[in-house]
């Protein structure tokens, strides 16, 4: 089925889609947030069709996960030779060939001119968690403490404990969950449309850095012990916040001086979503430790973290997992880096994310409403404000946009309070920004 356009043949949710959710209601954990009313049937391309036959436009892409698209005739053909051959190996007790040529591949791409290691998850969580364990092995490996870890606010790593402990985008994450991974340090992160410190970026003269490096670590923290910083290099679910190019840099030339290990998650902003195959290119800086999942395996559970290839020198069992590697999966996996090096992916992901970010700004000198327009490729972040002066967050706004634009078939996101997360497919074209900013205008008198 091709479609080229969003089609609403009732009003979402239709009938279809509301006896589901009601049985879905009654069984499924209460835990599970859901950004829409949305019951997906299918899914081609840039577009999502839900039980009562209304076609999406797709620009969330199930956060960031669908980067070469819905259903790409390339992975589903992978997936169906690979799981004709081989279904699974425990890489427990076997070693498979998929793993193998997938991790040659991930380390050619990835950042840092260095020999580097992989270990393959199924999760982003599970990447940071695994992460979390080679830091500390490695510290302690070079003599040191390596008690505390370093994350940043705003940040989102996950919901396993070891992630979790390190997620600030909301109390919720956390509350009611203690005890945490011991010895996480939350600290603030260079947010500076919302500066932590009330300063305005660049007079501030990057205070927050200095912060951590001046203040914290001359009265706190000793830097024997402190294992691991642990950030992403653009905040994801905190708002799409993109940090100052020299922030990121310094913050690694310190942890590199101080022996402490630079880790970075890349799980939303991995494999060409940024218009680079990760974002940490964009700034140029080379984290001891990667993490990813998300559009790896173009929606199948799939993740890893790379590390300098030291890191992972630990001992047979250190670290593993029965389902981890999957033949499948990593044939999959290996079909979205085909698609995305065929179709130039980071070449469109810069196009559209220029051209999005134009529509964008265009629609804010209309919209005072609209107090910043951000990001970096196909990573777009648009933030509500109830005054562009004081900032002060339009969290009713924002949400009335992602309802509407809902019913007119268009597939939005929300991250932090009060932005918009535009994350979509990176095969989209001009016509898609412009379908999507025609929905946008058509309701936004409604909202407001
Ligand atoms: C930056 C980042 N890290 C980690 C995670 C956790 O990934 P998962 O939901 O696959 O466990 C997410 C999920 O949104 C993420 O955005």
């Amino acid at each position: 089925m091709e479609w080229t356009k969003p089609e609403i043949k009732v009003e979402p949710p239709g009938p279809k889609s509301q006896a589901f959710i009601k049985r879905d209601s009654e069984i499924m954990s209460k835990s599970l947030s859901r950004a829409s009313e949305l019951v997906g049937k299918a899914a081609h391309g840039v577009f999502v069709q839900d039980l009562d036959d209304n076609v999406f436009l797709d620009f969330g892409a199930g956060i960031a996960v669908a980067g070469v698209g819905h259903t790409h005739k390339k992975v589903v053909d992978a997936i169906k030779r690979q799981a004709e051959q081989l279904i699974f190996a425990n890489s427990l007790d076997y070693y498979t060939v998929p793993q193998v040529d997938y991790a040659e591949r991930l380390v050619n791409i990835a950042p840092g001119n260095f020999k580097k290691r992989v270990f393959f998850t199924n999760s982003g969580s599970e990447s940071v968690d695994g992460a979390i364990k080679c830091a500390k092995y490695y510290n302690r490996k070079m003599g040191r403490g390596g008690y505390y870890g370093f994350g940043f606010l705003g940040g989102f790593h996950g919901r396993t404990m070891g992630a979790v402990s390190f997620t600030t985008t909301g109390k919720g994450a956390r509350k009611s969950f203690w005890p945490m991974y011991a010895g996480n340090v939350i600290v603030p992160y260079a947010d500076c449309y919302h500066c932590y410190f009330g300063q305005r970026y660049p007079e501030c003269g990057l205070f927050c850095l200095d912060y951590i490096t001046d203040v914290l670590f001359e009265k706190a923290y000793d830097a024997d012990d402190v294992a691991f910083f642990l950030l992403e290099p653009v905040q994801g679910a905190g708002g799409y916040i993109v940090p100052p190019t020299e922030w990121l840099q310094k913050l690694q030339k310190f942890a590199n001086e101080q022996g402490i290990s630079f880790m970075v998650d890349e799980v939303q902003s991995g494999f060409a979503r940024t218009g680079e195959w990760f974002a940490c290119q964009h700034f140029n800086i080379e984290p001891d430790v990667m993490m990813v999942s998300k559009a790896m395996a173009a929606g199948l559970p799939c993740g890893a973290f790379i590390s300098r290839a030291e890191m992972q020198d630990w001992w047979s069992g250190a670290h593993e997992g029965t389902l981890n590697g999957s033949p499948v999966i990593l044939a999959a996996a290996s079909a979205v880096l085909d698609i995305m090096e065929e179709e130039d992916l980071r070449a469109n992901a810069k196009k559209q994310g220029a051209y999005l970010k134009k529509r964008w700004k265009e629609f804010q000198e209309k919209h005072p409403e609209v107090g910043d327009v951000r990001g970096v490729g196909l990573m777009v972040g648009v933030e509500f404000v109830k005054d562009p002066e004081t900032r002060e967050p339009d969290a009713k706004l924002r949400n009335n946009l992602i309802k509407q634009a809902f019913k007119k078939g268009l597939l939005l996101l929300g991250a932090g309070k009060n932005s918009l997360r535009l994350c979509p497919p990176l095969i989209i074209q001009e016509e898609h920004v412009d379908t999507a900013m025609e929905i946008v205008e058509s309701v936004w008198k409604k909202i407001k």
